[in-house]
């Protein structure tokens, strides 16, 4: 055993790790300041190989293995039993015993909500490690803080994945992810699960609400923003997620395979991961299949195209309990103990550095398995050790070696911050789909509010502005509130206005229980929904005098496979209480509609009969004053839809950029309700003289941005921010395009009467096709031709003059590996030979 494994760093800190721990103690060392952000120096590079040649295989597969805690329980005592499997007794064991390399808290949670309980929790766990563990590696502890460190009481919790896309805020979108990531680094936590870049098709899938986007680009973007924000600090490892095309899973059921195809892959699918991998550490597998392979087995996936093409040298990481998955979701292996040893040699090979161990995978499986298909010559210890590399490395790149403990006193001042940041996010995100005159409301009127989620003061109300992943995996604590248990920073619409308004508001909670933990088959709309007559009553009452009417609209919190829905129109007893308002209200009285939910929900059938409709999505903390300004008019609503909504769940999944016909023919309406980019605003806006700074590209290869300038005019009378967007409106290549594809956008804010000269970086690559016939192979090219640039009704053209590749030069990966061995070489070019001469 070495004496001194310290890896040092740039300065070359050479005392050893566990002297330094000695000599400061945990406490000291906690709030020791100047955690370092060593970079990847030779040194390191030198000591992590030292350090792996001394390491036993036992030790070295512990370091390729990741328990989930809190499972049954337990917390981050070292005494605390290990209740979830019985391999080990207590939590301590995991590390002593079995020389565990990683834990994490799934569902955003730990054992406790409170941050310094977090904190001090983990410190201690991680002087014990340490000090007790051999080789003393310190543990890296990863979770999921998503939209902000929802895993603490008093969180700021920013808005949703799919409000972000709303917004085409790249740089506030990157703030709100700097923030989180100072949050989980002063939590003791080092790896972050996001960000989730896994196209968004389809409403009926669970995690809709976790994508940013159905456009490859934007999603892409908002991905490497958030990456880069969650990493800025130095001590935290973003993750690319789930590597690769997860977000399109069959009908919507999570953890379904995916159906695309090799053009739908590397057009659409796969370039959004590629650009989040530009910043990110680390990458998070597909839980399901693709094209009939399961992504975990996939060597293809995970070392052609991941590792070779995409040059990619960080952790790859299973989703929870996926080597199990193969056998029992997908029913690849037979679910025998035969089936699971082929499943761990299949992951492994295919190129996985850890295994995440959750409820249904004791860590001594995975471990017990490892080593005996490495003692038994099945898999190659080389193999073993080049995953063992990169996770020290990474260890060592988010600080752990140099500092494994973090101070106790930064997370208080943190965990509740970047409330500006939060609100305006929020304000940013709202969609303004439709408004008849209703909006923005007189201020000296009565109003009535009701619908479910409004308040704060009844428990569960308030969960349906956060969605998932919110002090608990399905939303605050899983939506079964204790009286004091931990809540997010907030404010809600019935409390922003009654701030507003005071006894000029009137509001009427409906009902409404989370349906958190219930199956498609038992709960259709994410949430049990109902009016009492008591309610009802009430609304009458108020309504017959009010001046406005506000109904909060949508669906609960909810996650994975449990949020997956089969509708998209609103639960019976809200579809009732627009009809009974609208009843009830004359035609001068405004009848509004706010919806919260995480995707598109809500058809004509309701839209009808309300004046204006606004979807803030899940905006998180700052909601309520979000969405009372927005109603009030001293917030102009500027976010566009980062979806297409169909008009009615029958024709998901109709995603913008498909090819056409995306509709049965002559059905040219009703199957789309909002397009994608579709948000109306107060004023009214006008563009004119679009120009690009080039008409022609002679090479897009050398050349892959274009600039546009196209002036925005505010023809109305109120200031506003402004998302300008340029599409590519037509083109006529080899193979079928798109109507419209995003090639750019910006942000903007020009007050009443002003205009704006706006500049617009176009992203060529946006423009790539994989030409030829059905197969798929060939390299991605922009063709030569002229492409149509549109910002709403102006256009320009474009002309490319030679066909070029931009970000993929070469066939599809894996094309020349003739003999399936993973790997292009000679060996292929004699296979071929062979193959063609045997054909001859
Ligand atoms: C999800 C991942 C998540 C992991 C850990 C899984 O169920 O698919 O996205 O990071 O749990 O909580």
């Amino acid at each position: 055993m070495a004496e001194d494994n310290t890896l040092g760093s740039a300065d070359e800190v050479d005392e050893s790790r566990r002297t330094f721990v000695k000599a400061t103690g945990a406490a000291t060392a906690a709030t020791a300041a100047g955690v370092g952000v060593p970079s990847a120096t030779a040194t390191a590079t030198r000591k992590i190989r030292k350090l792996i040649d001394e390491m036993t295989l036992e030790q070295k597969v512990g370091q390729l293995t990741q328990v989930a805690l809190g499972e049954s329980g337990e917390g981050f005592d070292p005494n605390d039993e290990f209740a979830t499997h019985d391999d080990v007794e207590t939590v301590g064991e995991l590390f002593t015993d079995l020389h565990v390399g990683s834990i994490l808290n799934g569902g955003a949670s730990g054992p406790t909500f409170d941050g310094e309980e977090f904190v001090a929790g983990l410190n201690g766990l991680q002087q014990f490690v340490v000090e007790n563990n051999e080789p003393g590696v310190p543990f890296i502890w990863g979770g999921d803080a998503l939209h902000g460190n929802c895993l603490l009481d008093g969180c700021t919790s920013f808005p949703q994945r799919l409000n972000m896309g709303a917004t085409r805020d790249i740089d506030l979108v990157e703030r709100a992810a700097t923030h989180t990531g100072e949050s989980v680094a002063a939590m003791g936590g080092h790896w972050n699960f996001g960000p989730t870049l896994d196209v968004l098709r389809d409403m009926r899938w669970g995690r809709y609400f976790e994508g940013h986007s159905e456009d490859p680009m934007l999603l892409g973007e908002m991905g490497k923003a958030r990456a880069r924000g969650f990493e800025r600090n130095g001590r935290v490892a973003a993750t690319v997620k789930h590597f690769a095309g997860y977000g399109t899973p069959n009908t919507g059921k999570d953890r379904a395979h995916v159906r695309t195809s090799m053009r739908d892959l590397r057009t659409r699918q796969l370039p959004p991961y590629r650009r989040g991998l530009e910043e990110a550490k680390t990458v998070m597998v597909n839980s399901g299949a693709v094209n009939g392979k399961p992504a975990h087995g996939s060597p293809w996936l995970l070392t052609t195209v991941l590792r070779k093409r995409y040059d990619f040298d960080g952790v790859v990481l299973t989703d929870w309990d996926d080597f199990k998955r193969m056998l029992t979701n997908h029913e690849y292996r037979p679910d025998t103990d035969g089936g699971w040893r082929q499943a761990v040699k299949e992951g492994l090979q295919a190129g996985i550095d850890m295994h995440m161990c959750g409820g249904e995978t004791a860590p001594t499986e995975f471990i017990d398995t490892t080593v005996d298909l490495v003692e038994s010559g099945e898999l190659s210890e080389k193999r073993i050790d080049e995953s063992v590399r990169r996770v020290l490395e990474l260890k060592h790149e988010v600080g752990l070696f140099e500092q494994p403990y973090v101070p106790e006193d930064e997370i208080g001042d943190i965990v509740g911050g970047a409330a500006d940041v939060s609100e305006r996010l929020a304000k940013e995100s709202l969609v303004l789909l439709q408004n008849e005159g209703a909006l923005p409301l007189e201020d000296d009127g009565n109003v009535l509010l009701t619908g479910p989620g409004i308040e704060d003061g009844t428990p569960n109300r308030f969960l349906m502005q956060h969605g998932g992943w919110t002090l608990g995996w399905q939303g605050v604590e899983d939506g079964f509130l204790t009286a004091d248990g931990p809540r997010p920073r907030q404010t809600t619409i019935e409390g922003a206005l009654a701030d507003r308004l005071g006894d000029r508001l009137t509001h009427v909670p409906t009902e409404f229980e989370p349906a958190v933990y219930e199956s498609i088959y038992e709960n259709f709309d994410n949430g049990f929904f109902d009016v009492t007559d008591e309610q009802e009553a009430a609304v009458l009452e108020a309504a017959g005098t009010a001046d406005a009417a506000v109904v909060v609209l949508g669906e609960g919190p909810h996650n994975e496979g449990f949020g997956d829905r089969d509708r998209m129109r609103f639960p019976e007893s809200q579809r009732e209480l627009v009809e009974l308002v609208d009843g009830e209200t004359g035609d001068e009285v405004p009848l509004v509609g706010v919806i919260f939910a995480g995707s598109p929900r809500g058809t004509a059938e309701t839209f009808q009969h309300l004046d204006a409709v606004l979807f803030a999505g899940q905006p998180g903390s700052d909601a309520g004053v979000a969405i009372a300004d927005t109603l009030f008019g001293d917030y102009n609503p500027s976010g566009k839809l980062p979806f297409t909504w169909e008009g009615n769940v029958g024709h998901v999944p109709q995603f913008y950029d498909d090819y056409p016909p995306r509709q049965s023919v002559d059905a040219s309406a009703g199957t789309v309700q909002f397009e994608f980019g579709h948000g109306l605003s107060y004023t009214d806006w006008e563009y004119s003289e679009l120009s690009l700074s080039a008409d022609s590209v002679k090479d897009p290869a050398t050349n892959p941005t274009v600039t546009a300038r196209v002036t925005v005019e505010n023809t109305g009378r109120m200031a506003g921010d402004h998302i300008v967007e340029v599409y590519n409106t037509e083109f006529y290549g080899s193979v079928l395009q798109p109507h419209r594809r995003l090639m750019g956008f910006e942000r903007v804010h020009v007050d009443a009467g002003g205009s704006e000269r706006v500049t617009i970086d176009l992203d060529l690559s946006t423009l790539e096709v994989v030409p030829g016939d059905v197969p798929g192979w060939r390299p991605k090219v922009v063709e030569a031709g002229e492409y149509e640039c549109s910002v709403g009704a102006e256009s320009t053209t474009l002309t490319v003059a030679k066909t070029a590749s931009i970000t993929d030069p070469e066939p599809a990966p894996g094309r020349y590996d003739i003999n399936d061995d993973g790997r292009e070489d000679f060996a292929d070019v004699m296979a071929l030979h062979r193959r063609l001469k045997r054909r001859r």
